[in-house]
């Protein structure tokens, strides 16, 4: 293989992107001369050092014609494609590529399929051999080294393919639809260690590209998730993957993106920004949610951090109490939202109202929660004036649950009305009666707003 670069057209000013597609595109010629077909338009993207990619679009795209352009695979009809700053004219030594189809060479073994590749660029044996078991050890498939691909799951064979790649130790890794052939579990493990690697730092590539038609995998896996619109190939715009790494496909802001990039998806006609605007907002809900803490639970703690000042890091208080840390937590949380107590650093302390609420007789106790319950606890103070509002101060519960319904699911709306109850009835705001499953102002509150 001859050099891949031609430095002579070395690019000015370059950008430090190690790749850069410019204006790339692509066309075959129909057969019997019948015209051209366009697979790309104009196709200008680029990869930054540290970043994973991912192009997102549908079958027939263009995406893996983009791919080998990109690779210095196969020529684009037009425009250009920059390897840190220099054009590529053959295949990209700084390129390596995981395929979808595993493409290794039934008659060699897992280690000389590994290998493979080095001895083309000419590494020595020595060396070929110990970049080949580490990179084979990388992707889980220590001691199977003399195997051969027929002897290897599905799964097992994309590890030789991602291994084969990794050796190379390539400045960008090029991945087209590389768990697309595997069944779903396979896929996903298989997908959860190769981002496993990238967030522990031991990638052997500085970047990634990856091609792909499944939105929750490039949500899942990207930084940047560039959306290709089909006939001819183009960029229709990106997305950026805000999300904290590892990465929770049960929080809301990845679904938000998945679902934005759907909507994207789907139509083709609308504006990428456009549409990815158009999620709802992060609906910010005005009864934020109640840790799950009894009055009970709350004012014990609150008792023993009075009668144990010296009693401050919450392990600690865990112990004491006979407390496991997950039950613990809730009650602190709630102490906190109710302004009892501060957390500062993993310590616990009382606030000035906590202080008074563990100090005083049981009716000072109970007005200094009320006041704290209705200043800060929304969803207690809107069953309360609710109620007040009611000539005859009661109300069905299930008025309040419908309420909480439209911000909760049901579970945890119920799980929320609950608490809301313990709270407001401990601070005499209201009485629950069960029989009847309502809500009522307390009797001599009743009384005096007739
Ligand atoms: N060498 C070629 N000659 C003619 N047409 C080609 C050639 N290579 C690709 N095409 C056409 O270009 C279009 C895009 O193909 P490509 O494989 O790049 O799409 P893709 O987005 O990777 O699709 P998929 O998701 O199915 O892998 C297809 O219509 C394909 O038939
Ligand atoms: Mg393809």
């Amino acid at each position: 293989m001859t050099m891949t670069y031609d430095s002579a057209k070395a690019a000015p000013a370059a950008d430090g992107a190690l790749i850069r597609a410019q204006q790339v595109s692509k066309s075959f010629e129909l057969p019997d001369g019948n015209g051209i077909f366009t697979v790309l338009e104009n196709v200008s993207l680029s990869v930054q050092p540290g970043e994973i990619v991912a192009l997102l679009g549908r079958s027939g795209s263009g995406k893996s014609t983009l791919l080998r352009i990109l690779a210095g695979l196969i020529p684009a009809s037009s425009g250009e494609v920059l390897s840190s700053g220099r054009h590529v004219t053959a295949p990209n030594p700084d390129v390596a590529m995981v395929f979808q189809s595993f493409a290794l060479l039934p008659w060699l073994t897992v280690q000389q399929n590994v290998e493979l590749g080095l001895e083309a660029i000419g590494v020595p044996m020595k060396e070929r051999q110990a970049r080949a078991l580490k990179a084979i050890d990388m992707v889980g498939l220590d001691g199977f080294e003399s195997a051969y691909p027929k002897e290897l799951s599905g799964g097992m064979r994309q590890r030789v393919g991602f291994a084969r790649a990794f050796v190379k130790q390539p400045r960008v890794l090029f991945m087209d639809e590389p768990f697309s052939a595997l069944d779903v579990l396979t896929a996903e493990n298989l997908r959860g260690e190769i981002s496993d690697l990238w967030e522990r730092g031991n990638f052997p590539a500085q970047s990634v590209l990856i091609v792909t038609h499944n939105i929750e995998e490039a949500v899942y896996l990207a930084d940047r998730v560039i959306i290709l619109g089909a006939n001819p190939g183009r960029v229709r715009g990106e997305v950026k993957i805000d999300l904290p790494r590892p990465r929770d496909r049960a929080a809301r802001r990845f679904k938000e993106l998945v679902d934005g990039i759907y909507i994207a998806m789907t139509n083709p006609d609308r504006d990428v920004s456009a549409a990815m605007a158009g999620i709802p907002p992060r609906r910010e809900t005005p009864y934020p949610p109640l840790p799950h803490a009894t009055v009970g639970g709350i004012s014990g703690l609150l008792e023993l951090l009075h009668e144990r000042p010296e009693l401050r890091d919450l392990p600690e208080i865990s112990s004491t109490l006979q407390l496991p840390t997950d039950d613990l937590l809730p009650i602190v949380d709630a102490s906190v939202m109710l302004g009892l107590a501060e957390v500062k650093q993993g310590d616990i302390a009382l606030t000035e109202a906590g202080r008074a609420f563990a100090t005083a007789d049981v009716q000072s106790s109970k007005d200094i929660f009320r006041t704290q319950v209705l200043e800060r606890i929304p969803t207690v103070k809107m069953i309360y004036t609710t109620l007040k509002e009611k000539p005859n101060g009661s109300m069905r519960a299930g008025f309040f649950l419908d309420i909480l319904d439209e911000h909760y699911p049901r579970d945890e709306a119920q799980r929320q009305f609950e608490t809301a109850v313990d709270w407001g009835r401990y601070a005499e705001l209201f009485e629950y009666d069960r029989s009847e499953d309502r809500l009522l102002l307390p009797v001599e509150m009743s009384e005096l707003t007739e």
